[in-house]
C-alpha cells in the first residue's frame, strides 16, 4: 500500500450518481468503519471521467469530505500514468465500461472495486476474473443489499430453519411505466438494459438466501416504446444536495442527458426458476407497469413463510410459523437466532450487533450501505481474503438475468450453468452482446 501499511489509496472512476453516492459512503466509512482492526483508511487521490463538470464535481465533493482534493482525470490512461502505484480503484461508470476499465487497472495492479451489474455478459466477466487472477489482486462487486444487517438477520432466520425447508420463492416488482429510469442509458441493449441493471439486485438476494439459481422458463419483452420525464425528477440547484435523486438531477444536467428515449431492450421479464436444493421460484420484473406499482417478495417453507426484510428501509422480515396466528416480534425472532451477529464494521455503521429494526433517514441508510461495500473491499484487502461479493458471485447475477433472455429467444428453460460456462453451451444474446459491443 502507497501510504503507511494501513493505509489504502483509491481512485474513483465514474462520477455520476453512483460516484457520489459511493464518495459519500467512504465518508461514512472514514468517520466509523476506519480503524476498526483489518479495515484500512481509504484516501482518494484521484477522480476520473470524461465529463468535466462530474468530475469536478466529485473532487469538490471529495475536498469537502476530506479537505483534501483528488486529482481530476478524464482518461483512465491519464490517471494511471500519473498514478502507476495506485492501491485501489472503484469502478461507477455506466456497466458497459466495467469489463474494459476493470481489466485495465487489475493488469496495473490495482484492486477493484466495481459496481454492479459486474458487467453485461459472461464472457466479460471472466476476462475480469482471469485478469484478478493473474495479478493476484482483489475483485470486488459493490452489490450492496446485502449488506443491510435486516438482510443478514432474514439469511439467519432462513439457515436455523425458522419456516423449515425453504420450497417456494415469489419475487414480483412492477412499476416505473412510461418513465425514465434514473438515466437513459438504462433503456438501450449495449448498456445492459433495466432487467440486468435491477434484477442482478434480485439475483443476489435469491443466491443469498435460497442458493444459486439453476434453471431459467422465462419469457422478456419491450412493453414500454417510450419513457420520458427525466427533468422532472428530483431538485435541481448549483450544489449537489444530499438525497440521491438530488445527486442524479445535477449529474444527469451535467451529462446534458435527453429526457425522452426510445428503448431498444426488453424492460418485463416473467420468469419460473429452480434453486439449488430444490426451491421453485416465481420471478416478475417489470419497469412497464404504469398506474400502481407493484412489490412482493416471499419465500415458504415445510413451517412458515417469511416476507424477507426490504432492503434499505429499517424494517426487519415478517416471519409466520405454521401453529401461530400473529407474525413473530423482534424479540422472538432474534430468540431463534442465539448465534447471530453481524460483523464489527456493519454493527458501528448500523449501531448495533444484533438488530430487528433500525430507524434512519434514507440518505443516512444510503451512506452506511455504501460504506459496509468498502469495509468487505478494504477488509479484503487487508487481510488477504476474498470478498464476499466476487466474481463468482457478480458472474452468478449476471448469467441469471442473461439466462432470462437466452430462455425467451429459445422459447425452452435453460440450464444457468450452461450459459453461465467459460464455453457456454447457450449464447445467443449474449453471443450478439459480446459481437455488438466489441463492434461499438
Ligand atoms: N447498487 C445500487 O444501488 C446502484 C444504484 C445506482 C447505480 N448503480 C450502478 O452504478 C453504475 C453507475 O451508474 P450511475 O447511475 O451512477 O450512472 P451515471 O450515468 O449517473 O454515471 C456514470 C458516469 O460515468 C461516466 N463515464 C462514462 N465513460 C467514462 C469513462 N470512460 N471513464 C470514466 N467515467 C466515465 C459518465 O460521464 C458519468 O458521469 C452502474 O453500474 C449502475 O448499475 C448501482
Amino acid at each position: 500500500m502507497a501510504g503507511s501499511a494501513r493505509e489504502v489509496t483509491i481512485a474513483i472512476v465514474g462520477c455520476g450518481g453512483m460516484g457520489n453516492r459511493h464518495l459519500r459512503g467512504l465518508a461514512e466509512y472514514a468517520r466509523h468503519v476506519e480503524g476498526l482492526p483489518g479495515y484500512p483508511k481509504f484516501r482518494v487521490v484521484a477522480a476520473c471521467d470524461p465529463n468535466d463538470r462530474n468530475v469536478n464535481l466529485l473532487a469538490d465533493a471529495a475536498a469537502q469530505a476530506f479537505r483534501s482534493r483528488p486529482r481530476p482525470f478524464a482518461t483512465v490512461d491519464a490517471l494511471l500514468e500519473a498514478f502507476p502505484r495506485l492501491d485501489s480503484v472503484d469502478i461507477t461508470t455506466e456497466p458497459r465500461l466495467h469489463a474494459t476499465i476493470a481489466t485495465r487497472f487489475l493488469d496495473a495492479g490495482v484492486h477493484v472495486l466495481v459496481e454492479k451489474p459486474m458487467a453485461l455478459t459472461v464472457s466479460q466477466c471472466n476476462a475480469m476474473d482471469r485478469a484478478a487472477k493473474r495479478a493476484g489482486r482483489v475483485l470486488c462487486v459493490a452489490e450492496n443489499y446485502r449488506f443491510d444487517p435486516l438482510v443478514r438477520l432474514t439469511r439467519a432466520l432462513l439457515d436455523v430453519g425458522a419456516i423449515g425447508m425453504p420450497t417456494l420463492l415469489l419475487d414480483h416488482s412492477v412499476g416505473s411505466g412510461g418513465r425514465i429510469v434514473i438515466t437513459p442509458w438504462r433503456h438501450k441493449r449495449l448498456y445492459g438494459g433495466t432487467l440486468l441493471d435491477v434484477g442482478v439486485h434480485n439475483v443476489d438476494l435469491m443466491a443469498y438466501y435460497l442458493g444459486r439459481i439453476e434453471t431459467v422458463n422465462a419469457k422478456v419483452a419491450l412493453l414500454d416504446k417510450v419513457r420520458h420525464g427525466l427533468r422532472s425528477q428530483g431538485p435541481t440547484g448549483p450544489g449537489v444536495a444530499e438525497s440521491p435523486g438530488a445527486i442524479y438531477a445535477v449529474t444527469n444536467a451535467n451529462l446534458a442527458v435527453e429526457d425522452t428515449v426510445a428503448p431498444d431492450v426488453e424492460d418485463t421479464a416473467l420468469a419460473t426458476l429452480e434453486l439449488a436444493g430444490g426451491t421453485l421460484g416465481h420471478w416478475t420484473l417489470s419497469h412497464a407497469g404504469h398506474g400502481a406499482s407493484f412489490g412482493h417478495k416471499a419465500i415458504y417453507g415445510t413451517g412458515g413463510s417469511m416476507e424477507p426484510a426490504p432492503p434499505r428501509t429499517g424494517s426487519g422480515p415478517t416471519v409466520r410459523v405454521d401453529g401461530s396466528a400473529a407474525p413473530l416480534d423482534i424479540v422472538a425472532q432474534l430468540a431463534l437466532v442465539p448465534d447471530f451477529a453481524v460483523d464489527a464494521a456493519t454493527a458501528r455503521l448500523f449501531g448495533g450487533v444484533r438488530l430487528g429494526a433500525y430507524h434512519l433517514e434514507a440518505i443516512d441508510i444510503d451512506r452506511k450501505i455504501q460504506a459496509a461495500v468498502f469495509a468487505d473491499f478494504g477488509n479484503a484487502i487487508a487481510i488477504g481474503r476474498p470478498p464476499e461479493v466476487g466474481a463468482d458471485e457478480g458472474r452468478h447475477a449476471v448469467a441469471v438475468v442473461n439466462a432470462l433472455f437466452e430462455s425467451s429467444r429459445l422459447a425452452r428453460p435453460v440450464s444457468v450453468s450452461d450459459v453461465e460456462a467459460e464455453v457456454p453451451a447457450v449464447s445467443g444474446w449474449q453471443a450478439d452482446l459480446d459481437r455488438d459491443l466489441a463492434a461499438k
